[in-house]
């Protein structure tokens, strides 16, 4: 587990760049935490970085959006989901591997997004643009890249 903090939206933005950095095609990031969070900030850093030049906004209502930068980024937000069933509208896996997929409450259809994802937990802080976050790396591919994942996020490093 990697725990991070920021204390800013541009601080959040510039970790999910961060994050970027390590993934490729294929990978997907599940975003935990409660409204407000900071989840599309964090997607928004994460596509500025692999090039993507569009506004990057909360999918809340299409379920998903895809920006092409040097990779494509497919953005989802399933919170308006009546059922976890509803992910079969979706046409997940020609989705995944379209592109790099960030799914916002993405725990609540986790079964149908397979065993080898990252998921980020954000927390509410203290002050009022205070967030904690827990980075966790499942499957093989992630944990192979947990140490470089490691130095990236480093300057947003939470003391142990
Ligand atoms: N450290 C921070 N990280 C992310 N967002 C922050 C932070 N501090 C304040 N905010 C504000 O919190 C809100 C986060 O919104 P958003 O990213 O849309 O959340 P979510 O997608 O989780 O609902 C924005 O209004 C942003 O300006
Ligand atoms: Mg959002």
């Amino acid at each position: 587990m990697i725990a991070c903090s920021t204390a800013a939206v541009d601080e959040t933005r510039a970790l999910g760049g961060a994050v970027a950095a390590v993934v490729d095609t294929g990978d997907v990031v599940v975003l935990v935490g409660d409204l407000g969070a900071g989840k599309t900030a964090f997607v928004q850093g994460f596509a500025a970085t692999l090039g993507v030049t569009a506004p990057v906004t909360s999918p809340t209502f299409t379920l998903a959006n895809r920006y092409e930068g040097r990779l494509v980024v497919n953005h989802l937000d399933v919170y308006r989901f009546d059922c976890p069933e509803e992910v079969n509208d979706l046409a997940l896996p020609e989705l995944l591997d379209d592109g790099v997929t960030l799914v916002e409450w993405g725990d609540t259809i986790s079964s149908a997004l397979g065993a080898e994802h990252l998921s980020v937990t954000i927390r509410f802080g203290a002050g009022d643009n205070d967030r904690s976050f827990e980075l966790r790396g499942h499957g093989e591919s992630w944990q192979r890249r947990t140490d470089r994942l490691s130095a990236a996020l480093e300057p947003w490093a939470s003391p142990c």
